[in-house]
């Protein structure tokens, strides 16, 4: 996160010290805004922190995050006691670098690497990171192809959709690198093969296709786009990598939909990101990424460090990090299998198409999204309302939803919608009471009297 001076006029007109709150135990003021000169009681400290904090939303009911918010406590514990180990230090802790590896082996199995690929892969702080990394490997391999046939290697371009996370743009301005975004189809909200077509020559290090889109959970046509590419390919020598952004699907759908093919299945697929605290169930930050052939990885990028005496190769932006999560991600894997993954991502979807099937019954909401391959539902007003779905969100706030309002990216920014991701905890009993307030919310807004919850009338849904 950036920090940002706070602005002084604020800090005068605001309260710059914790005053006297905890006459229990303390009656000094402590600034806020400066190194407190003296120490103070460790419970003082906890609480005055604890009570500030309570101030942000109930993260069970954040239905605007991709991210767990939830794990077994047996997960807890092993977070707890893994939290002092510094995942760099291989040497020190041998056993996370090895459950580590096991796990970019089950992701890359999980995504289909040919049997006999030699493919390789590391964990990230979240999907970002593996983003970046994944197109910072093409971006080299580009400029070496680019030497070897004597060409200028000067002005790379990455082609994708205006429907990409910000880490895409973030890629293109840190690493130099042209952004060619193209603009989303107002029917599907995702880009169009023939658009992608256009975009691409031979300075493109790559071609992105998302899984499911941060806006609508929407999937770009990765086989079209793989299909094209390979034409390219048979008949201009282009030989443009795809890297599949599967943030959110990559933990959906292997196993809800595993006959797509999406993944190393297709030729053009070099690499893949996912994040183990979306969809793999686990908390932030945590991600996976997995080359298709070892030698996508270009050795200028790897740097060594000692490990038990052997050197070994790490591919990171950020040096330290937790080893917690890394060891959650494996408990969920040995926990729950093939076999748990499936069950709780079918509860997801089901739960997921039955807040759809509500918000259509109800004919205040139109639902873009249907929950089609991952747990997020999109919706909009059917006619224009005197307030805006921003209103909404605001109103239903008060019950303690967090749902976001946002418009589209071009060419839909006229569009805009709510959108929930159902995770998890977000059973249908809450899905019943959370359509209940958002209507009793829409109701309000128009002027109308506003009834207790509308739940009773529903009671006897099975909660899942
Ligand atoms: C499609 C997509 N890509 C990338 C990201 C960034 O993921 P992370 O938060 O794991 O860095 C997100 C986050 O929501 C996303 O939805």
């Amino acid at each position: 996160m950036v920090s940002k001076k706070v602005n002084i006029e604020k800090i005068r007109t605001s309260r710059r010290v914790y005053g006297k709150t905890h006459s229990r135990y303390s009656t000094d003021e402590v600034p806020k805004y400066e190194f407190p000169e003296g120490m103070m009681e460790s419970k003082v400290a906890y609480q005055l922190i604890h009570d500030e904090l309570n101030l942000d939303g109930n993260p069970d009911l954040n239905l605007a995050t991709f991210v767990t918010t939830w794990m077994e406590p047996e997960a807890d514990r092993l977070i707890m006691e893994n939290l002092h180990k510094n995942f760099i230090d291989h040497f020190e802790y041998p056993q996370v670098k090895d459950i580590e590896e096991r796990i970019v082996n089950i992701m890359a199995n999980l995504f289909n690497v040919p049997k006999e690929n030699d493919f390789v892969g590391t964990s990230t702080i979240g999907s970002s990171e593996a983003i970046m990394l994944g197109l910072l490997a093409h971006k080299w391999n580009w400029k070496q192809k680019m030497k070897e046939n004597g060409k200028p290697y000067d002005h790379p371009n990455i082609v994708f959709g205006a429907d990409t996370h910000v880490s895409w743009d973030k890629f293109a301005r840190y690493f130099d690198v042209e952004p060619r975004v193209i603009p989303i189809r107002k029917d599907t909200y995702t880009i169009a093969v023939e658009d992608v077509l256009k975009a691409v020559d031979e300075n493109t290090i790559a071609v992105g296709a998302v899984l499911g889109t941060t806006f609508t959970g929407s999937f770009d046509p990765v086989t079209e786009i793989n299909d094209a590419l390979l034409d390219l390919k048979r008949r201009k020598g282009l030989d443009i990598p795809i890297h599949v952004d599967a943030a959110s699907a990559g933990f959906i759908t292997p196993f809800h939909e595993p006959e797509f093919r999406w993944d190393f299945r297709l030729e053009q697929v070099k690499s893949i990101n996912t994040s183990g605290h979306k969809f793999g169930l686990v908390y932030p930050g945590l991600g996976w990424l997995i080359f298709r052939n070892e030698g996508l990885l270009p050795e200028d990028l790897k740097f060594y460090v000692n490990y038990l005496g052997d050197e070994m190769p790490t591919y990171t932006l950020n040096f330290s990090e937790g080893s917690s999560m890394i060891v959650a991600q494996y408990y969920n894997i040995m926990r729950l299998g093939r076999k748990g993954y499936t069950q709780i991502v079918e509860k997801m979807m089901d739960n997921a198409s039955y807040l759809a099937s509500r918000l259509k019954e109800s004919k205040e909401f139109s639902v873009i999204n249907n929950a089609n391959h991952i747990p997020v539902v999109t919706f909009r007003f059917p006619k224009d309302e005197p307030f805006t779905l921003f209103d909404l969100s605001y109103r239903v706030r008060e019950r303690g939803w967090i749902v976001p309002a946002y418009s589209l990216p071009p060419d839909s920014e006229n569009t805009t919608i709510m959108r929930v991701v159902v995770r998890e905890n977000f059973t249908r009993d809450l899905v019943d009471i959370f359509v209940d307030d958002l209507l009793n919310a829409k109701k309000a807004l128009r002027g109308g009297s506003v009834k207790g919850s509308q739940r009773s009338a529903r009671e006897g849904h099975p909660v899942s």
